[in-house]
């Protein structure tokens, strides 16, 4: 028998200052938002996999501007992961987490469902999202399924949520890409807003996955945003064709001791291929650093 997606509200709602209360099924998640509806509350949905940084804290931040009640949910998603991915090893600290959110002093209510709980019948029996096309380049062409999964599980969150507003970091930008184009080929009804990438101070944009860095690796993933920058910066100057430049960039980074897996530069809106009379652009990057696998983007304009 399946276990019941049913887990009564801790606590209720949280007054600011107190640890935030969490859901963990369905049936409490859905209680408590229609007491926040009641009072006239907006809703606010920041999805997560916990770990949280300052770079969700600060996705956080900005539902806080666009809601009166914002969930955070807490979820490592097993349908995103390919068989040979982390997903065991993926951070899982949801005390800390806890924490981290109480002191933000926001009104936020954490949903953090079981696996079994959340796919009752396992993960791979789930009907699934696929978003053609923009999946299957870029990320998705080394990630088989992952976009699938993460549209898959985004869509289940917006289900059981139905927020007004959903906040998803532009360093995972395909990802938000896949997100807003499944939001407008499906009519969900949520407003999807975009948080800028929080960086250490030399550049490396946070992510959960820094933590599998040892010392040496750390050192050598700031190559990646710095080579970011500098094709960035040529782009804009129009030093050179692109596909020059992703060469440039990808020699870059093997120097660097990183093996990459793409760098490419694309038009923003929709991840084709960029022509000369696209103006809005993100240069992207996906490189590997022994066995993890970092991300990152920089948004271009060009005039
Ligand atoms: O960006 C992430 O952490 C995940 O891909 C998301 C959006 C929470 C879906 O599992």
């Amino acid at each position: 028998m399946p276990m019941p997606f049913v887990k009564p509200v801790s606590r209720p709602l949280n007054t600011v200052s107190e640890a935030p209360p969490v859901v963990t099924g369905a049936a409490g998640l859905r209680a408590s938002l229609r007491a926040a509806r009641a009072r006239g509350e907006r809703i606010a949905l920041v999805p997560t996999m916990g770990n949280l940084h300052r770079g969700h804290l600060q996705l956080v931040r900005l539902a806080a501007t666009r809601a009166e009640r914002i969930v955070v949910s807490i979820f490592v998603n097993p349908l995103q992961f390919g068989p040979s991915e982390d997903f065991a090893r993926y951070p899982r600290t949801l005390q800390a987490d806890l924490k981290a959110l109480q002191e933000l002093g926001l009104p936020v209510l954490v949903f953090a469902p079981e696996t079994d709980v959340f796919y009752p019948d396992g993960p791979e029996l789930a009907s699934r999202v696929e978003v053609g096309g923009l999946s299957e380049i870029l990320c998705g062409a080394s990630r088989p399924g992952h976009f699938t999964g993460v549209a898959t599980v985004v869509l289940k969150l917006f289900n059981l949520v139905q927020p007004d507003v959903a906040v998803f970091g532009r360093k995972d930008y395909q990802q938000l890409q896949v997100i807003r184009r499944m939001v407008r080929d499906l009519d969900v009804p949520v407003d999807i807003v975009s948080g800028e990438t929080v960086r250490e101070p030399d550049g490396l944009a946070l992510s959960s996955r820094n933590a599998f860095l040892d010392a040496g690796q750390r050192r050598q993933a700031t190559s990646l945003h710095a080579t970011l920058q500098a094709l960035a910066e040529a782009l804009v100057r129009g030093d050179a064709a692109i596909d020059e430049l992703e060469q440039r960039g990808w020699r870059e980074l093997e120097k660097a001791g990183l093996q990459p897996d793409y760098v490419s530069i694309r038009r923003q809106r929709d991840l084709g291929g960029a022509g000369t009379a696209d103006r809005e652009l993100v240069v992207l990057a996906a490189a590997r650093l022994g066995t993890t696998r970092l991300i990152d983007n920089i948004e271009i304009r060009r005039d």
